[in-house]
């Protein structure tokens, strides 16, 4: 596989196929990913990856969670309070191709909801990792973290493997500490589902959109 192949193949996936990852494959696809750049080679990154019953006993904390309403602290902010447009925009069709692909009306927010929910249970996927960072680590770091975490998700691809990133964990980032031990120092920024994608679930189809290029790029003397 090419790089342009596993850049254009990588998809966010929402319903995963049960067989489970080899333990060696993620092993040297996180090997390779330390390979992404960071500011000063700082590698800030922390993951933890987890499988089996590891991942079952979160899943099963989480459930109980969702079952008694549960509600922590985020551990940061995912948007700003108030997204202006053009984001705003490119948020909110981004869920309306997600919930049209599903059958899911705009007004029935109880669906929806029952959908979201579904990320708790990373969409089915047999693996996850989530990733955290060091508190006294500022936005670039954060950059860098992302770097890494496109870098395993393309590595994955070459694997034959799907991911999601999911920050929708940072909601409930008292839960994953406790699950993943996470010392207090340490913040979490993401989770992602890994695995197989299911070609038969209808979500897998979305395609999202991108602004065009001369939207976010500005080109002089090129
Ligand atoms: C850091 C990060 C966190 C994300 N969190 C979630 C999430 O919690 N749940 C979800 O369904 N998708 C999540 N996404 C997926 C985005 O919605 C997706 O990347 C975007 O809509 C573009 O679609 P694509 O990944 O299929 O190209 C996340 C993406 C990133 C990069």
């Amino acid at each position: 596989m090419q790089v342009h192949q596993a850049v254009a193949s990588r998809r966010s996936i929402r319903a995963f196929l049960p067989e489970p990852v080899p333990g060696e494959t993620i092993r040297r696809v996180l090997a390779l990913a330390a390979r992404a750049p960071s500011g000063g080679n700082l590698q800030p990154w922390h993951i933890d990856v987890l499988a089996g019953e590891a991942l079952d006993a979160l899943k099963a904390t989480m459930q109980h969670q969702l079952k008694n309403g549960v509600e922590e602290t985020p551990a940061y902010a995912v948007y700003p309070p108030s997204l202006p447009s053009p984001w705003r925009d490119r948020r909110f069709q981004v869920g309306e191709a997600m919930y049209a692909r599903l059958g899911i009306p705009r007004e029935d927010k109880a669906a929806r909801m029952r959908w979201f929910a579904n990320n708790y249970a990373f969409f089915g996927a047999p693996m996850a990792l989530f990733c955290s960072v060091d508190r006294r680590m500022g936005p670039p770091q954060w950059a860098d973290c992302g770097m890494y975490l496109q870098t395993v998700m393309l590595l994955l691809r070459e694997e034959g493997l799907d991911s999601c990133p999911q920050e929708c964990w940072a909601h409930y980032p008292d839960t994953v500490g406790r699950a993943l031990a996470l010392p207090a120092e340490r913040m979490l920024f993401t989770g992602m589902a890994i695995g197989r994608a299911d070609p038969a679930h209808p979500v897998n189809a979305l395609e999202t959109a991108r602004a065009p290029l001369d939207e976010t790029v500005r080109f002089s003397g090129v």
